[in-house]
């Protein structure tokens, strides 16, 4: 690919397609700004990415090998009168370390257990997988309801998700395999059967495209910043969304579920009457401030929960699984929490919050897809080396890409990770995460129906940090449809490494070689334990840097996206403060494009649509090839403008 390949200036550049940067770019292109977007990376969505599990193996691999040794190439021969060139980093290596990875099941098949399954089967496994996913919520439901015409297209959604499916299973039939075509065995998709054979390494790796595992653990509040934005930007039609469907609680060594609606409280068995009487009195009076509750002001929460005679299941209840608090949070913000967490339930079902389709890592995809259809230019494989700084006006007048062009901007965005340590201002001590990602053989509390979607907060122990536990199923499609393997992730901030702060967890509410006495919980059968920066560590002013550079976060250990979304508008304002953040986008077919009166506007509006209509996710799965050509081909066509 020649230098020449981009065009050498546009409004806005942006290095990183994170979260942020990426509803950064929408923001910007959906307002006219002309936005180049690039990632230095092979992949979309940064640390907000979510891998099949052969593509997650490899990433560990180069974590474990470390930062590639690169040549700094010498691009002060591009520099002009007056103009000085600031390095970036070149690698983000440092945002993720302290990997681990356990396996616990066998290697191999054990031939004379291994079911019989055959093709005829196995297509209808899949079939109910389609079908549990064509289920999901959408998030413009509400909004619909009433007119047929919307209902209609929803519909057509739901056929196009299929289609993204039988494509999903087209693409790894074609894969390189040899044996790609032979009937894979699949364990018996019910737990009780005592028989029940657990899934091999073999056969992970075999079914790894069908995993979409995350590097951020996150939910979205029905009623959060992100919901808002995807509904108010359309964008939310790019992507679907389940609802969660369980709030669990973990107490005294047992998993129960906390009921969260009215109809829950008087199902629930685990609640004496008198304390559904009590929940419900309290869930009541706690939507409006009282007098009785600003006298608690600055006191813990569990003070005024306990002054409310609720007895400790139900104060246990509230404090961990509804307000998701601590025990010396302060009752305002204890109570701010309840009412958030209540607005949100009923909004799309039974919990406040929703799990999209394929994981968190579409959602950068999603506002990647919505800039590139009102004309950014996208390239992944492609970075930034420098900026070159204006001296007089203390501005950056233009990137070198790492193929030594110079590209001039107005604005440039970049990810923190790409911003050398000495540039930038983050908290000290520097904050980090702990995760935990586990592929266990089924679900905590193992219901009726095995497609839950469950969250767990599971209180500190013995000084150690409060962790936030979420089990997603197969429907997700973040796990190998038609089993009960589930994707549990853990997340809290770091006391010490991942490990130290996560496995007692993973011991005590799991069964592993370490584990005693855990015969009834489900087993692990692999697991990975990383650190990463904590994106909320960085500081908002103060970096040592050019009036019109721009520095984005990487997630943060909150359970909302509200940081993220945040930081993109805050961006926004700063740099075009009279314009709208997000509008709603039109349907695409009433997209105008400036070049549209040329000889070829019907063809590439036609390649637009096509574009947008080509599932982004699809092509991580493809050869890199492809991805190169298809980076090439947007490119190609933007120049041609
Ligand atoms: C980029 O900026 C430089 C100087 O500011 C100018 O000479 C050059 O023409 C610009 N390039 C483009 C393509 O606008
Ligand atoms: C599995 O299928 C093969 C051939 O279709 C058959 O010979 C074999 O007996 C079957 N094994 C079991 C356990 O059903
Ligand atoms: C949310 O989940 C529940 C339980 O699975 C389901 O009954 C409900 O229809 C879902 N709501 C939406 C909006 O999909
Ligand atoms: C976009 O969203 C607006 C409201 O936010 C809605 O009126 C409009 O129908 C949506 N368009 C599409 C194509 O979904
Ligand atoms: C295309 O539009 C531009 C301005 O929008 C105009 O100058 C040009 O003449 C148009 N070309 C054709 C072929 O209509």
């Amino acid at each position: 690919m020649a230098a020449e390949d981009l065009p050498s200036e546009f409004d806005v550049v942006i290095l990183g397609t994170g979260l942020a940067e990426s509803v950064v770019a929408a923001a910007f292109s959906r307002v006219g700004q002309r936005v180049l977007h690039l990632d230095r990376r092979s992949y979309y969505a940064a640390n907000w990415a979510s891998f099949t599990f052969n593509a997650l193996l490899t990433w560990i691999q180069q974590h474990h090998e470390g930062p590639q040794p690169e040549e700094v190439q010498d691009w002060s021969s591009l520099l002009e009168e007056g103009e000085e060139l600031i390095y970036l980093s070149n690698s983000d290596s440092a945002s993720i370390s302290n990997l681990q990875v356990f396996c616990f099941t066998s290697e191999e098949d054990e031939e004379e257990e291994t079911p019989n399954t055959t093709e005829e089967e196995r297509g209808a496994a899949d079939e109910d997988a389609v079908k549990e996913t064509s289920e999901s919520a959408d998030l413009k439901e509400e909004e619909s309801h009433q007119k047929p015409e919307e209902t209609a297209a929803r519909d057509g959604e739901q056929l196009t998700n299929k289609d993204t499916f039988d494509l999903l299973q087209a693409s790894q039939n074609e894969g390189e395999e040899p044996n790609a075509h032979q009937p894979t065995p699949i364990a018996a998709p019910s737990q009780s059967e005592p028989t029940r054979k657990k899934i091999s390494y073999a056969q992970l790796v075999k079914e790894g495209r069908r995993f979409n595992i995350d590097l951020v653990s996150k939910l979205m509040y029905s009623r959060g910043s992100l919901v808002d934005l995807l509904i108010k930007s359309n964008v939310s039609r790019y992507a679907e969304f389940k609802n969660v469907t369980r709030i669990l609680t973990y107490r005294q060594g047992k998993v129960e579920q906390v009921p969260c609606s009215r109809a829950d409280v008087f199902a629930s068995r685990q609640l004496s009457v008198v304390e559904k009487r009590k929940l419900m009195r309290f869930l009541t009076s706690c939507a409006e401030e009282t007098e009785e509750q600003r006298a608690y002001n600055g006191r813990p929460y569990l003070e005024f929960l306990t002054d409310q005679q609720l007895g400790e299941n139900l104060q246990h209840f509230l404090l961990h699984s509804i307000a998701m608090v601590t025990e010396d949070t302060p009752t305002e913000e204890g109570l701010a929490s309840t009412r958030h967490f209540l607005r949100c339930l009923g909004r799309y079902g039974n919990t406040p919050f929703l799990f999209p389709v394929y994981g968190l890592g579409e959602i950068p995809q999603c506002f990647c897809r919505m800039c590139a259809v009102f004309g950014g230019v996208y390239c992944l494989r492609h970075s930034v080396s420098g900026l070159l700084l204006e001296r007089d006006s203390n501005r950056c007048k233009a990137v070198i890409d790492s193929r030594g062009q110079r590209i001039n901007c107005s604005h440039f965005i970049v990810e923190e990770g790409f911003v050398g340590a000495d540039r930038k201002r983050v908290a000290t001590p520097p904050r980090f995460l702990s995760r935990a990602v586990l592929i266990t053989d089924g679900s905590l509390l193992p219901s009726e129906s095995e497609q839950q979607v469950s969250m767990v907060m599971v209180p500190p122990a013995a000084g150690g940090p409060v962790v936030r536990m979420v089990e997603l199923c197969p429907s997700t499609m973040t796990c190998i449809p038609g089993t009960c393997e589930d994707l549990v992730h853990l997340t809290c901030q770091s006391v010490g490494s991942a490990y130290e702060d996560l496995s007692p967890v993973v011991t005590r509410m799991f069964r592993t070689p370490e584990s005693h006495d855990q015969e009834k919980r489900p087993s692990v059968l692999w697991c990975l334990y990383f650190n990463m920066a904590d994106g909320s560590g960085l500081e908002a002013e103060g970096h040592d840097l050019p009036a019109n550079v721009y520095v984005c976060s990487g997630p943060d250990g909150a359970l909302g996206h509200d940081h993220a979304v945040r930081q993109a508008e805050d961006i926004f304002q700063k740099i075009l403060p009279e314009e709208d953040f997000c509008p709603p986008a039109p349907n695409p077919e009433d997209i105008i494009y400036d070049t549209e009166n040329t000889s070829t506007g019907e063809d590439e509006r036609q390649d637009r649509e096509e574009d947008r209509q080509e599932d982004v996710r699809e092509e991580d799965r493809q050869e890199d090839v492809r991805e190169e050509d298809r980076q090439e081909d947007v490119r190609q066509e933007d120049r041609q403008e």
